[in-house]
């Protein structure tokens, strides 16, 4: 099998970015295949930290094909601002860098239309990172999309057009002031930088690239939870943030999938609103915020911090087929006593392992666990680890069937144990 997939077992911010950095040498092509620039996949070599929105984590590695996919939504004013500060010459990168055809715009009604809805939401908003990514989904589902392949047409501006008089006729109806005019200007010079990069048909290039024996890597973004369909809905993204997204959002089969990488935290972030069973609003909480720096990567705002939840990281394993975990940051646990990991819930006053449909009234039920104090971040042998950090990873292991294959232990690329 010459595809894998990495995706995140929580809801969010799991390390993606910096996991597939590190294992990109293995693969000649990585592709994002969902979301667009919700996300914020850090990485960091040599010192120098990058974030990367809606560009594959693989783009540093010279020789590597990075494609967006079909499934992605694309904000050409993000893409522009992304491609200038990457420190990559625009040569290079439109060596490397390929796009689908079919992937949806994100329009400046989009962005405004997000914003719009969340104001009316008021206290029940979903929390959204207000990069137009639901209204652009909709438009999409609603087939009244605008795509990359069409920006090179003599028409394009009229089709622009069409759409900013449909999304300005909602916006009037909500009492909502805006000025899209601010966002144009970046938007059609974000296009104009688009053409300079080859749109193509990017399933055929990946499935021809496949049979010739190349091997690509499929990067998630987001996280399981916060799937359109098996996260806590309403508080979710708009795509598939799960495996099978990966066929859909590159136009593959699921006969030609490998590997399935989940990724998890040793602990739980999740930014936005939502059911968060095990979170910590106590000092561990602040703790766990400030050693392990959970700030937004695309918006700055606080992560809310939490235990391990394993009914949840098992939910995500069966929905996703993962075959291998890869964890990181326990060095940001080093310094605890004692650790705690959920393993079942209280829900309707009955213990439960499954997550409940519509899950308001969940209770953590903990197993208490002795921690670890040592400083990790220069070890690269498994064994080297502390002996009550291999305790943690073999009942993650235990308790899930399934082996923790990576163990991150810093942000830097070569913070990193393969136990393989
Ligand atoms: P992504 O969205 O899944 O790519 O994750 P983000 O980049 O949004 O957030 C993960 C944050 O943790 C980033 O700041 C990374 O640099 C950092 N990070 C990743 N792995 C580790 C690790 O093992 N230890 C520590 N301390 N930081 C890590
Ligand atoms: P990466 O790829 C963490 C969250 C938002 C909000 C909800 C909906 O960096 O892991 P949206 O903008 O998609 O309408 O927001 O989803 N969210 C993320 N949280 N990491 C992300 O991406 C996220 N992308 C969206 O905070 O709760
Ligand atoms: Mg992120």
């Amino acid at each position: 099998m010459n595809i894998d997939i990495l995706l995140g077992l929580q809801w969010g911010d799991e390390g993606k970015g910096k996991i597939v950095d590190a294992i990109s040498p293995g693969y000649d092509i990585i592709a994002r295949f969902q979301g667009g620039p919700n996300a914020g996949h850090s990485l960091e070599f040599h010192n120098v930290k990058h974030v990367l929105h809606l560009i594959p984590s693989g783009i540093f590695h010279r020789s590597k094909m990075n494609i967006i996919g079909n499934g992605v939504v694309i904000d050409p004013a993000v893409f522009r601002k992304e491609v200038e500060t990457l420190g990559l010459s625009i040569e290079e990168l439109t060596e490397r860098l390929v796009i689908s055809t079919r992937a949806n715009l994100i329009l400046p009604g989009h962005r405004i239309l997000d914003a719009a809805y969340e104001h009316r939401k008021g206290n029940t908003k979903i929390g959204s990172t207000l990069k137009g990514i639901g209204p652009a989904y909709t438009d999409k589902a609603g087939r009244n999309g605008l795509r990359a392949g069409e920006i090179l047409k003599t028409s394009f501006r009229d089709m622009y057009n069409e759409r900013l008089k449909d999304h300005l006729t909602i916006l009037r109806s909500y009492d909502f002031s805006f000025d899209i005019s601010e966002y144009e200007a970046g938007w059609f010079e974000g296009i104009e930088l688009m053409k300079k990069f080859r749109i193509v048909n990017t399933e055929y290039l990946i499935n021809n690239l496949i049979s010739h024996g190349k091997r690509m890597l499929a990067e998630g973004a987001q996280g399981t939870m916060l799937d359109i369909d098996f996260g806590s809905y309403p508080f979710v993204t708009s795509s598939n943030t799960i495996s099978a997204g990966a066929c859909t959002g590159l136009g593959i089969s699921p006969k030609q999938v490998g590997e399935i990488f989940g990724i998890f935290k040793a602990y739980c972030t999740r930014v936005g609103s939502g059911p968060f069973p095990t979170e910590l609003n106590d000092q561990t909480g602040n703790i766990l915020r400030e050693r392990g720096h959970e700030f937004g990567s695309t918006t700055g705002r606080p992560r809310r911090c939490g235990w391990l939840d394993l009914p949840a990281l098992k939910y995500a394993i069966m929905i996703n087929g993962v075959t291998k975990l890869f964890m990181t940051k326990s060095d940001v646990m080093s310094g605890f006593d004692n650790v705690k990991v959920c393993t079942s819930y209280i829900s309707g006053g009955k213990k439960c392992e499954e997550i409940p449909f519509g899950s308001d009234d969940i209770e953590p039920v903990y197993k208490d666990l002795p921690g670890w104090k040592e400083d990790i971040s220069r070890i690269r042998e498994f064994d080297d680890l502390p002996v009550n950090l291999r305790n943690y990873i073999r009942i993650v292991e235990e308790q899930t069937g399934v082996p923790v294959t990576i163990v991150s232990v810093g942000p830097d690329r070569e913070e990193t144990i393969f136990r393989e």
